[in-house]
């Protein structure tokens, strides 16, 4: 279940005063409009910077991916953006970001983004994944792959797995944010999320696919099998998205994979 999302003024005086102990006495706050998993995601002022923080109630399920956000942090490549501090307090987890100045990915077919999402993931590709406890990629899709096959999935590479166009952020080059799942696996699994985002953005599948092979060597050496098996798990995930939420954009996002899945099956 989402958490609302609360204004900065909103959050307990206590929680306040804790991430001012890290800030300096905050003289503003914008409260972003995109994204809704954080019960507190926000543009704070003080006198000498600005910095994003990001909030959950301690007893909220959420709590762990702001864990996860917390934990792979000092793994990063260099344009995601450097976690700052990271307090408990007055029943809140909160954590200060590097504030990045930019907007959302545009993912348009013919966007000027897309070279700098292209360079953004191959940075991402060419991160070492590190050794810390971490989702593995034939754990996250093994329940939605059907018997046999999950291990396909497995591999090295650090992965975003939800390269939607709202956790780019982009200015003279892309930054990816919100790392609530990092997850290891195979390297072109991201390639693939990426795919599917593509077409929610217009991409018909075969330019997509066709897209992704010029920008990312992990794709264009992709086991044809293993993809079938991902894309295959991912289109019944996304339908048990839409079934418990039917926000049109979910559901459009299960037709898509769908729609990839037929493409990807009779693709050579
Ligand atoms: N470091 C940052 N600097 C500026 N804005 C940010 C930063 N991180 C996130 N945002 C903005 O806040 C929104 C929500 O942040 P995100 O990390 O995606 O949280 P959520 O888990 O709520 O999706 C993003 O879509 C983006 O617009
Ligand atoms: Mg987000």
């Amino acid at each position: 279940m989402p958490v609302t999302r609360i204004h900065w003024e909103d959050l307990p005086a206590v929680a306040r005063a804790a991430v001012e102990e890290h800030t300096g006495p905050v003289q503003g706050a914008a409260t972003a409009t995109a994204g809704a998993n954080s019960g507190i995601a926000a543009t704070v002022r003080t006198a000498d910077a600005t910095v994003f923080v990001k909030g959950v109630p301690l007893d909220h399920p959420q709590i762990r991916t702001q864990q996860r956000e917390v934990a792979i942090a000092p793994y990063l490549p260099a344009a995601s953006p450097r976690l700052l501090w990271h307090v408990q307090a007055a029943g809140w987890d909160l954590i200060g970001y590097e504030r990045l100045v930019g907007r959302h990915a545009d993912y348009s077919p013919g966007s000027p983004d897309l070279p700098l999402v292209a360079r953004a993931l191959v940075e991402l590709q060419e991160t070492p994944c590190p050794d810390i406890p971490m989702k593995l990629a034939q754990d996250r899709w093994s329940g939605y792959a059907g018997p046999g096959g999950a291990e396909q999935l497995v591999g090295d590479t650090l992965l975003h797995t939800d390269l939607a166009p709202h956790n780019m952020l982009v200015n003279d080059r892309a930054h990816l944010i919100d790392w609530a799942w990092p997850t290891r696996g195979a390297a072109w699994i991201d390639p693939a999320v990426l795919i599917l985002r593509l077409m929610e953005a217009g991409h018909r599948a075969p330019a997509a696919d066709a897209w992704a092979r010029e920008q990312f060597t992990s794709w264009a050496t992709a086991p044809h099998e293993g993809v079938a098996l991902f894309s295959d798990a991912n289109a019944r995930l996304w339908d048990e998205i839409a079934r418990h939420d039917a926000e049109a954009w979910k559901k459009n996002m299960g037709r898509l994979a769908h729609d990839w899945v037929t493409y990807w099956r009779g693709r050579q």
